[in-house]
């Protein structure tokens, strides 16, 4: 069963950006995309262990800032030619709130 831990207010987090939050020794990145939808994946590229969260987000995807693989939101996985996955966790909003499955 899902265990969900309340993260913030939605307008907490930057619209087109990320927040990073730590849950249980775990870094966890959020984003806004330009649709205002909320994804959160570990904050760790599958290539080298970039920080996402300082990445550049575009469509539903991240350009990872070190060496550009684009990392899908939904999925986490790496597009294109590049190969590997990072977590993703489901989320939910209520009343605003942004809630994460653990
Ligand atoms: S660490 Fe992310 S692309 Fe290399």
């Amino acid at each position: 069963m899902a265990n969900w831990v309340k993260i913030t207010n939605i307008d907490e987090i930057p619209f087109m950006g990320s927040r990073k939050i730590l849950i249980k020794d775990k870094e966890i990145a959020v984003f806004k995309t330009k649709d205002n939808s909320i994804f959160a994946v570990n904050n760790e590229c599958p290539h080298k262990q970039g920080n996402l969260s300082e990445g550049l987000v575009h469509e539903n995807q991240v350009t990872c800032p070190l060496h550009n693989w684009d990392i899908d939101l939904k999925t986490g996985e790496a597009q294109g030619n590049d190969c590997g996955c990072t977590k993703t966790y489901e989320s939910k909003i209520e009343k605003d709130i942004l809630y994460i499955a653990i």
